[in-house]
């Protein structure tokens, strides 16, 4: 699917459905999105750049800039990551949709909901009325998918909400059965505790028989790996420094990002690639908002995003702890990618 910037506006009014304009679809605006943005962002920026060793939320590198830069990543040779879970999709999404039978499907860190059309095609031989919820903070992400989708499958009914993944579980009282998505491996940019209490969550707000699809980058070796973090376009690196350009406009940081490299490195201990942005010279970043200052050294890196991977043998247990019991595992002949059809006990 590609971006289609022709999606309507919003009307202003935040926390009602809003129609789209000829379509059955609505964008909802989580309670989130009505805080003052940017002192969210600053705060978040602050608490960061106080911790030891420094790091920023990775939930701000998908301002528009973003994710469309991270669409690029998708397409770099070295990222195998989209196309293998890619292709796992095309090919089981039929599966997937005969092992949960109809459902409304849900969808955390939807993006532009490219691979999310082969699951949409397979639920529409169940029934034309499929309806279809994807929750993002990338507001032009969503609106890239709405209009795909609108096109693609003028049947199914898109109810977006922008907002957190906190906020979707809102919508879980309200649609049963439900297949919850998560994809792209975006569970690997938690670390433990925050995925533990993740997974706990979605377990707690299914009922038995619901479904949860879970795309999850495995362990492999250190070389692939770290290629894909680095491609060769650059792309990886626009991602990263994208953060800092965000910061100057939104916040006033006043950040020289011709200072700054990408580096992508896999920590073997903690068995995840870990992305930092490494300052080349000593730089202050400023928080005018909060009237803060923070003095970055030459030399120092602030760690902007993680992306952990994962052993099918220690997962499944953690799975299994919280509620959910294994429906069927599809993995590529590599074994690079897996997706976990898994059933709320
Ligand atoms: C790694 S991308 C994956 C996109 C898509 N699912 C895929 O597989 O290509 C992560 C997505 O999650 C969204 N995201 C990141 N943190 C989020 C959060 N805390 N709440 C809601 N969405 C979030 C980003 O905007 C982005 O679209």
């Amino acid at each position: 699917m590609l971006f289609d910037p022709r999606i309507p506006e919003t009307a202003p009014s935040r926390g009602f459905p809003v129609p789209l304009e000829g379509t059955r679809s609505v964008l909802l605006q989580a309670s989130s999105q009505g805080k003052d943005p940017a002192l969210e962002f600053a705060a978040s920026v602050a608490a960061g750049l106080e911790r030891r060793p420094r790091s920023l939320d990775c939930r701000f590198l998908y301002d528009e800039e973003g994710s469309r830069l991270y669409e690029e990543i998708t397409r770099q040779p070295e990222y195998y990551l989209t196309r293998t879970e890619a292709s796992l999709l095309a090919r089981y999404a039929v599966d997937i949709s005969r092992l949960t039978g109809p459902a409304t499907l849900v969808e955390f860190g939807s993006g532009y909901s490219v691979k999310t059309d082969y699951l949409l095609s397979a639920y529409e031989a169940w029934s034309p009325e499929v309806s279809y919820l994807p929750v993002d903070v990338s507001d032009s992400a969503l609106r890239g998918a709405i209009c795909a989708i609108n096109r693609a499958h003028p049947a199914v009914r898109v109810i977006a909400l922008h907002g957190t993944f906190e906020e979707a579980f809102a919508l879980f009282d309200h649609v049963s059965p439900i297949l919850a998505l998560f994809l792209g491996s975006t569970v690997g940019n938690m670390n433990e505790e925050e995925s533990r209490d993740f997974f706990t969550r979605v377990a707690d707000h299914l009922r038995p028989g619901d479904h949860f699809l879970l795309g999850v980058d495995l362990l492999k070796d250190k070389g692939l790996l770290e290629a894909a973090y680095n491609d060769a376009a650059g792309v990886s690196a626009a991602f990263t420094g994208n953060l800092f350009v965000r910061m100057n406009r939104e916040l006033g940081s006043q950040i020289d990002t011709s200072g700054l490299e990408h580096v992508a490195r896999f920590d073997a201990e903690k068995e995840q690639i870990e992305i930092h942005a490494r300052f080349l010279r000593a730089q202050t970043l400023e928080l005018p908002l909060l009237q803060r200052s923070f003095r970055i050294e030459a030399g120092e890196e602030i760690l902007t995003e993680i992306s952990r991977k994962y052993r099918i043998e220690t997962l499944l247990p953690e799975m299994e702890t919280v509620g959910f019991r294994l429906r069927r595992l599809f993995t590529d002949e590599r074994r690079w990618f897996a997706l976990l059809l898994l059933e709320k006990g």
